[in-house]
């Protein structure tokens, strides 16, 4: 396991990319649509893991509102398992509450997320590559 990525809301991505990409120096991968979570984001490599710019493209979503009540800032960690069906089942055999009980589509993979009541606070995302 690693850790995949690790989410940043923010308002623009065009706007946010000016300070990561071009001031930080960090390499741009790709910025993509995700139309199933209603976002867009952009993948900046650092090691073996990313920085994700995730910004909301419609304003019902949970990060949506996460952005609105909260402001811009980190918003989840990623972690990268080998079978998320496997990882989903022994959670829910810990009593851990999900947001997702069943893998959906994420920009790279089916991803599923653990709610930050059930992980001390922390949204954390699962994501197992699809290959
Ligand atoms: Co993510």
């Amino acid at each position: 396991m690693k850790i995949d990525h690790i989410g940043i809301v923010v308002c623009d991505i065009q706007e946010a990319l000016s300070v990561y990409e071009q001031a930080l120096g960090l390499p741009l991968r790709e910025v993509t649509p995700v139309p199933d979570q209603k976002v867009e984001v952009a993948f900046l490599p650092v090691g073996e893991s990313n920085v994700e710019l995730v910004q909301p493209t419609a304003s019902d979503t949970g990060i949506a509102k996460f952005l609105e009540k909260r402001g811009e800032g980190i918003h989840h960690i990623c972690i990268e398992v080998e079978d998320i069906e496997a990882a989903l089942a022994r959670l829910k055999e810990h009593d851990v509450q999900l947001i997702d009980g069943v893998p959906r589509k994420g920009a790279h993979g089916q991803v599923a997320f653990i709610h930050p009541k059930g992980a001390h606070g922390v949204l954390i995302e699962l994501v197992e590559h699809s290959t």
